[in-house]
């Protein structure tokens, strides 16, 4: 029987992972589901791990999303009908920007015959404003251009292929047990003024709404929209991990905060963001989409999380 086939990147990672692994929980699809999941290294521990834990129903294709065409070469074309691409910041080790990551792959994916097309980008102030808002913090202006580009194509290459891009705010992830935890409390603490609240969202449920994207094409053709789940000051985010861990949420020195925020320019201005702007998810709009979408407690009562099992 054919096959949906579908490329994704980042599989080794947080969102890729959590995009393969919605895909694979969803009820059995007519055509089924081929997932095949983007690494620079086949042989790296975390790509091996992954092929393993899903033995059978995801296979690994090695290449680099900004030398597309040798990824291509391994798929007949026109085998693969949607790709989600999420791209990796120079302050996260890529040496590449993100528009050499993406656009090429992009391209190539058209070419190739790809039909729908999934970005995870990051959210700029409201679906509509961040259209116009690339921002100073230069990891959401390379995200703001590879939007304008994947929306400028298709209405090019009229009906060639649809696009759906996901904008998320801060990962709840970044209060994974250990020592960001800590910072980044402290770097909230630094930045925000009390009363300002900065919006969560779970990478689960980003790997979630992917996949519905990716698997209804129809209703999320051509659409940008922000993701998130809760929306908390820090004073919330603290009594909310009292009353779940019975523990006091960690937080580094003062010093160690301000001074990241000194150091690291680009997160130093992406706080400045936080507190001058903010992320401005309609969350209860994501709600009806998602009705078990995970706020800061839900996440943390899920012992995978670390802080409860
Ligand atoms: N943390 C937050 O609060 C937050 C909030 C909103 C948005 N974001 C955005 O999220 C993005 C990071 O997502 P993540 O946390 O899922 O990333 P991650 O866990 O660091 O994983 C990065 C993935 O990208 C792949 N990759 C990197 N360069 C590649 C290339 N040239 N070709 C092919 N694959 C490549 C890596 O695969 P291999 O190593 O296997 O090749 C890896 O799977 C960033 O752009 C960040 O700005 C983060």
């Amino acid at each position: 029987m054919a096959s949906n086939t579908i490329l994704v990147v980042g599989a080794t990672g947080q969102q890729g992972g959590a995009v393969a692994k919605a895909l694979l929980e969803l009820p059995t699809q007519n055509p089924p589901l081929r997932i095949v999941a983007l690494t620079r290294n086949a042989q790296a521990e975390r790509a091996k791990k992954l092929a393993d834990s899903h033995k059978g129903v995801l296979e690994l294709v090695q290449g680099d999303s900004s030398k597309p065409k040798l990824i291509f070469e391994s798929l007949p074309k026109g085998s693969v009908n949607s790709l989600f691409i999420v791209t990796a910041p120079a302050m996260g080790g890529s040496k590449l920007t993100e528009e050499e990551q993406a656009l090429p792959l992009i391209d190539a994916a058209v070419e190739h015959g790809v039909k729908h097309i999934v970005f995870s980008s990051v959210e700029r102030g409201g679906d509509e404003r961040s259209w116009e808002n690339p921002t100073s913090v230069p990891h959401f202006l390379e995200k703001h251009n590879i939007e304008i580009y994947l929306r400028d194509k298709a209405e090019k290459e009229q009906g060639k292929f649809i696009w759906t891009i996901l904008r998320p705010v801060a990962f709840l992830e970044n209060f994974k047990p250990g020592m960001f935890c800590s910072l980044f409390t402290a770097m909230w603490a630094s930045a925000l003024s009390p009363g300002k609240k900065l919006q969560l969202i779970s990478v689960h449920d980003i790997g979630k709404f992917a996949a519905k994207a990716l698997t209804e094409p129809t209703k999320w053709s051509n659409k940008a929209v922000g993701l998130a789940g809760d929306e908390l000051t820090l004073d919330e985010a603290r009594a909310n991990f009292n009353s779940v861990t019975g523990k006091k949420l960690p937080q580094a020195w003062g010093i160690l905060g301000k001074g990241m925020l000194w150091a690291i320019k680009e997160v130093g201005t992406m706080f400045q963001f936080f507190e001058d702007e903010g992320y401005q998810v309609d969350i209860e709009a994501r709600r009806k989409d998602m009705p078990d979408l995970q706020n800061f407690e839900a996440w943390l009562e899920e012992p995978s999380n670390g802080w409860t099992n």
